[in-house]
């Protein structure tokens, strides 16, 4: 990678990488997970999850990162002992990279789209049935998504094009901190909504029912992946930012606190949109719409409703962009290291190619929408999403896992060193057990039960199917990362 650039600040590298981390994830898949899978039992989940699993792989992450000071298309060459065959998990970061933009920019486009509408004055006064089939009109048009996901992706790209230190640090800064206030003042807002009390019993208090209907092996997983996938983990989008830091702040001390920014801005989302839907009678189980069908109606019936309303998805619509921007910039990177492009060719090369590649998403909501992929009323977005979330992300922090500590790998040594460098919380020693034993059977486990609990109940041509794949994907995997080649181990080379 050209110019390898340093953070400015401390505050800079924490704000960037909760920047990458805090996004569509939080407000909005977080709400509608939350309210489709139990709510309360769900965040109970999801919070131990956060803590024993998402942690310590993004100390991982972030450790390959710094250690290696690449991105993830060459960090394993550079770090593996000679004639393993981690390099080939780089597959898993690129293809997960391209793949969670697809649906991704879309839906960034979609909240730049509300902005619009919000401030363009389209919601005020409007019922909530109103407000729901402006949704439906949106998707039904291919032509006025496809606009505002170009949008998104021209923006994100030309921030990149400029170099992204500088400008990203800046504008994450403010943005992150405007974006808390702005939920605060709507958290004691909701509050004060009539029927909000039985939205905060649902968020607060586990329901049985749920669990009994859903199955508690699909709430389990969609916990780990949503862990996962709002902390960024497994696909190597934190790895770029450990290899922009210094060594003087130890880096278990720095991931909490992206953790702990990252799961306020979830919770925060989460009571605004919940108790929301049972003040406007919404189902929260409604799904990705969910934030699109409910804070339209808050701001429809609050005084100064469309200022609040513009600021509230403009700030969305910014936590979108920094994530979109920190993964495009890893993007860009695959090119530049591996084919020697510069970041001119590559930016330009990658924007085209990101818009058609999101077509296909686009397309699944009106045109190709008797395609359901993943059983009766799923469309490309849910696929895309699956393949992303539940299946690269939780099998790539594996990988990462697995490297840091295995002897064929990085090496527990190597990683510990790297890790506990600098200032502040360290890593145990103690830990080594548990990271190399008990977390990746338990990813595992849960990913196969998962999988299992989410077909079992719609189609057997389906379990079939998606079984198939995931043994072929764990197959492929574990062959690559048990490989020792058969001459002694050299030791690391660096
Ligand atoms: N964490 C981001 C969010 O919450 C999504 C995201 C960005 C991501 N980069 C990623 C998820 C890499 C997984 C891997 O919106």
């Amino acid at each position: 990678m050209a110019n390898r650039e340093r953070f400015t600040s401390r505050l800079g590298f924490i704000l960037v990488s909760a920047g990458c981390a805090v996004g569509l994830g939080n407000v909005w898949k977080f709400p509608y997970m939350c309210g489709q899978n139990g709510g309360a039992i769900f965040i109970l989940f999801y919070l131990a999850f956060l803590l024993i699993l998402g942690l310590p792989i993004m100390v991982c992450e972030f450790s390959v990162g710094r250690g290696s000071q690449k991105s993830t298309a060459s960090s394993f060459k550079l770090l593996q002992p000679e004639g393993t065959k981690w390099n080939r998990m780089k597959w898993i970061g690129i293809l997960g990279c391209y793949l969670l933009m697809m649906f991704y920019t879309m839906v960034g486009g979609w909240m730049i789209y509300y902005c619009f509408l919000t401030a363009s004055g389209k919601f005020v006064g409007k019922s909530p049935d109103l407000i729901d089939a402006e949704f439906g009109n949106m998707l039904a048009d291919p032509k006025t998504m496809m606009f505002w996901t170009i949008v998104t992706i021209v923006l994100a790209f030309g921030i990149c094009l400029l170099g992204m230190n500088r400008g990203v640090e800046k504008i994450t800064k403010g943005m992150m901190i405007c974006l808390f206030l702005l939920m605060g003042v709507l958290v004691i807002n909701t509050i004060t909504l009539p029927g909000a009390a039985e939205g905060f019993k649902f968020y607060l208090v586990p329901n049985m029912e749920v669990v009994k209907e859903k199955g508690i092996g699909t709430i389990i997983f969609g916990a780990m992946s949503q862990a996962f996938f709002t902390l960024s983990l497994g696909i190597g989008a934190m790895a770029i930012f450990g290899s922009y830091l210094d060594k003087d702040r130890s880096i278990p001390g720095e991931a909490v606190h992206i953790c702990i920014l990252d799961t306020l801005v979830a919770l925060m989302a989460g009571m605004i949109v919940i108790p929301s839907c049972f003040a406007f009678n919404v189902n929260p189980g409604a799904g990705p719409r969910l934030v699109f069908i409910t804070l339209p109606n808050v701001f429809a019936n609050m005084p100064g409703g469309r200022i609040w309303g513009t600021l509230f998805f403009l700030f969305l619509s910014f936590a979108a962009l920094t994530t979109i921007i920190a993964v495009f910039e890893n993007i860009s990177s695959y090119a530049m290291d591996n084919l020697g492009w510069s970041r001119k060719k590559s930016v330009i090369v990658n924007l085209v190619a990101m818009c058609f590649l999101t077509i296909p998403c686009v397309l699944g909501f009106n045109v190709l929408k008797g395609f359901e992929p993943l059983g009766p009323g799923t469309n490309i977005m849910d696929l895309e999403d699956f393949l992303v979330s539940s299946n690269l992300l939780p099998l790539g922090s594996v990988v990462y896992l697995m490297f840091c500590v295995r002897k064929n790998g990085w090496g527990w040594d190597n990683f510990l060193k790297e890790a506990n460098a600098g200032k502040g919380l360290k890593f145990s020693t103690k830990l080594r057990g548990y990271l190399t034993y008990v977390l990746p059977v338990a990813v595992v486990v849960i990913y196969l039960k998962g999988y299992y609990d989410m077909f079992a109940n719609k189609s057997t041509t389906l379990l079939i199917f998606w079984m198939c794949f995931a043994v072929a994907m764990l197959a492929w995997i574990g062959y690559s990362v048990f490989y020792t080649p058969k001459n002694k181990l050299q030791s690391n080379n660096k």
